[in-house]
């Protein structure tokens, strides 16, 4: 039987200084495919808004879209922990409201939620969400939910003042209960200040290499989405063209009377 990555599993990862791998999922076949290929941390991340479903930004995906990407990925995992991101205003009302719609997330097949930034209210939900029986994993940094305030997407802990400053977010958010931590957009050496002065992991979102995981967008890494591409992703490969190619072929063959042919029918 496949053994499930489970919070501990990633603290041992940590506390061995060893690396652990997440991407984003948001379909049950990709999700199943990549934890075959031994992701350890699969997350349907509110980024599915612009990736999956066309929106401008994160702010317009709901509870209830949520919900189905979460069941279509967790039906196809196994092995790797399955995290929900919260979408925006979902769980910032308040804490009843939001417990409820944390809650939801784990009937339809998450083992864990993301919830964005640090402060009270956000560390009382930690503690409330923890309570109830659901880890949850932090968002410190660059926060797309609130880019408006922020102001666009911006680089966040450049000073020493701002690490310093995020250091103390990453450690209230450690004592108030997440088992990890997402670090996005940040120099390399705010991540590794945080992750040396951490007890649980960090997972780089453009981060840089020291942190204790790296997680990107899923599409970011097939090529598949192509409207922007962020510095910190790699390309492994080119759907984009690959899905292009293969329409187009299809395309010809049906128009030249090439598809079906004689052993494609009944
Ligand atoms: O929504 C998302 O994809 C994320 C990132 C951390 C990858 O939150």
């Amino acid at each position: 039987m496949t053994k499930k990555v489970t919070v501990r599993t990633l603290q041992k990862i940590k506390d061995t200084g060893e690396k652990f791998s997440a991407l984003t999922a948001y379909d049950y076949s990709t999700a199943k495919y990549i934890d075959e290929a031994g992701i350890d941390l699969i997350l349907i991340g509110d980024s599915l808004a612009m990736v999956a479903l066309g929106y401008k930004d994160t702010t317009a995906i709901g509870v209830e879209e949520m919900k189905i990407f979460t069941k279509a990925v967790a039906k196809g995992v196994e092995r790797a922990m399955v995290v929900t991101d919260m979408p925006f205003m979902s769980y910032t009302i308040d804490i009843p409201s939001a417990l409820t719609n944390i809650g939801e997330m784990v009937k339809n097949g998450a083992n864990a939620v993301k919830l964005e930034g640090c402060n009270d209210y956000i560390l009382e939900l930690i503690k409330r969400t923890v309570q109830m029986g659901v880890p949850v994993l932090g968002h410190i940094g660059f926060t797309p939910q609130s880019q408006n305030v922020i102001g666009g997407h911006i680089i966040q802990g450049k000073t020493d003042e701002d690490a310093k400053h995020l250091l103390n977010q990453a450690k209230q958010l450690e004592q108030a209960g997440v088992f990890a931590i997402v670090l996005e957009m940040v120099p390399e050496e705010c991540g590794k200040y945080i992750t040396e002065n951490l007890s649980v992991p960090t997972l780089s979102c453009g981060a840089g290499r020291f942190c204790d995981g790296q997680i990107v967008v899923c599409d970011d890494l097939f090529g598949k989405f192509s409207d922007f591409k962020p510095k910190f992703v790699r390309k492994y490969g080119d759907m984009k063209s690959l899905i292009t190619d293969c329409a187009s072929k299809y395309n010809k063959d049906v128009k030249s009377g090439k598809f079906p042919n004689e052993s494609e029918v009944y």
